[in-house]
């Protein structure tokens, strides 16, 4: 490594450092809107989180609206961080989108070349993978081959039904969370994600399609003066890192 690339690496390290180091889960805003541009940015940056199978089973509904902004606050149980924040975005796991975006992920391929791996990935692997068949059936089948199979060798252990599908798309959509969660942070704004709100009313507010699962509602702005509540704790390291 040259000295500039050095210099560079420690640079962007204090850089990223600062950022995840100063975001906090903020609970009053002031009124400053989050300019256009940034926003625009935020959700760019999160759109390129890691993600299974970059299958991408994620929306974001970015919420303005003062009147849609209020009703929807209120289904986020009057939570201070939602009626102040001048942003609302509803970040949301898609377990339905699987197919149409492996059609897309053909189709969309960005080098000249598509490999056959990626072909046979796509149009053989993942509708067996994703798909749980009528009332889960094939989901049921494909755990009874999986549990057979694995006796012998490693197999992979799902997704086997319904709700393993959405464990499946709630982790690439909370990684998107996250990512945006960190840009707002190094654009100079704040974010609190919530999994405070009555799911049924957000779904009904913003007319989310039924397999749409409401991840987190992340509000979003800048920073008012007591916008923190209390000083960033997190449990001993060695409660929860494991050296093996
Ligand atoms: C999935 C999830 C759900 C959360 N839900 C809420 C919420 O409904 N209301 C709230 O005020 N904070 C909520 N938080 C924020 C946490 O309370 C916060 O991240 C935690 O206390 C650590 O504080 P810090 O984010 O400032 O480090 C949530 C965080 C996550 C990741």
């Amino acid at each position: 490594m040259n000295a500039k690339s050095d210099v560079d690496s420690n640079a962007t390290l204090n850089a990223f450092r600062e950022v995840v180091r100063s975001r906090r889960s903020v609970r009053r805003f002031t009124d400053e809107p989050v300019p256009e541009h940034v926003l625009d940015d935020c959700l760019e940056l999160a759109m390129l989180a890691p993600n299974s199978s970059n299958l991408q089973p994620w929306e974001f509904f970015v919420v303005r609206t003062p009147d849609l902004k209020t009703r929807l606050a209120d289904a986020c149980l009057g939570q201070n961080a939602a009626k102040t924040a001048p942003l609302l975005i509803v970040v949301v796991a898609r377990t339905d989108t699987w197919r149409e975006h492996s059609r897309m992920a053909l189709e969309q391929w960005p080098e000249e070349k598509l490999p056959g791996i990626v072909e046979k990935y796509y149009s053989r692997i993942a509708p067996i993978h994703y798909n749980q068949g009528p009332f889960g059936l094939l989901g049921a089948a494909k755990k009874a081959a999986g549990l057979f199979v694995g006796l012998s060798r490693p197999v992979p252990r799902g997704p086997y039904s319904k709700s393993e599908m959405k464990v499946w798309a709630t982790k690439s959509t909370a990684l998107a969370a996250e990512n945006l969660m960190l840009a707002l942070r190094a654009h100079g704004y704040d974010s609190c994600p919530m999994e405070g709100f009555d799911e049924c009313r957000v779904r009904r507010l913003l007319k989310l399609p039924r397999k749409g699962l409401v991840t987190m509602v992340l509000a979003a702005g800048k920073r008012s003066d007591k916008g923190v509540y209390n000083r960033q704790y997190r449990f001993e390291r060695d409660t929860l890192i494991h050296y093996l």
